[in-house]
């Protein structure tokens, strides 16, 4: 596959074509915030609104992720402009997320403490209201736990079971404050993936899926 290149801030950075902007720049070391992109996304649901880009030409910023790469790309990714819309979107999802890192299993390798300290933002900002989901935790599935607070609904876990099993046996239920990870109700383990396959664990870029068997 031919490589493009292209500019991004003051560098002149290259990538194969067809390469979504954001897995360029993360590539050529070029941090831009982002939660819902996983590398191999084909379409990338585009939903956590952090990794946005100013682009040369255009009037509003836009979402790496959901932008190839061109030759004719001029891209700033540090402007005041996209910072101010970087840290509505993770004020946003602090809103509804219940921050307790020291008796989380993601403490220190989570990529919401990582945003966050990245865009100068405590997680517990002051003047911002807050709103739990009920129950915090779903225990139904015979290998899973899943803490709907900690979520942030990036649907890195259903992209990598489908693509490990062929299908997903996790989904989005319901719409608007109230979307919730399911599991469909399942509780017959026989029809799921073995216990051992924690790919969706993996995948979490924060605290909101353990195992039921240990680490
Ligand atoms: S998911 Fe991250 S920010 Fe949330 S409680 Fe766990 S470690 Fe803290
Ligand atoms: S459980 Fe984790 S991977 Fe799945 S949608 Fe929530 S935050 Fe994303
Ligand atoms: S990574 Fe682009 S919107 Fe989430």
């Amino acid at each position: 596959m031919s490589r493009i290149s292209f500019q991004v801030n003051d560098r002149k950075i290259s990538a194969p074509e067809g390469m979504s902007l954001l897995g360029a720049c993360l590539n050529a070391d070029i941090h831009i915030p982002h939660l819902c992109y996983m590398e191999g996304m084909t379409e990338p649901p585009a939903s956590c609104r952090l990794c946005f880009v100013e682009i040369e030409g255009r009037r509003e910023p836009v979402t790496a992720c959901t932008l190839p790469v061109r030759s004719d790309l001029k891209v700033r990714t540090d402007t005041p402009a996209v910072r101010r819309l970087q840290r509505t979107a993770l004020r946003l999802l602090l809103s509804v997320h219940h921050v307790d890192c020291k008796h989380c299993i993601a403490n220190y390798k989570c990529e919401l403490q990582r945003t966050a300290r990245f865009l100068g933002i405590g997680l517990k900002p002051k003047h911002l209201d807050h709103y739990s989901k009920e129950p915090e935790v779903d225990d139904t599935h015979p290998h899973l736990i899943h803490r709907p607070n900690r979520c942030v609904l990036c649907g890195r876990c259903i992209h990598i079971c489908e693509s490990r099993h062929g299908r997903a046996y996790i989904a989005m239920a319901r719409r608007g404050f109230d979307t919730v990870l399911t599991f469909y109700g399942s509780t017959d383990a026989i029809d799921l993936p073995a216990p051992d396959c924690t790919a969706c664990i993996d995948v979490c870029p924060v605290g909101a899926l353990e195992s039921k068997h240990g680490e």
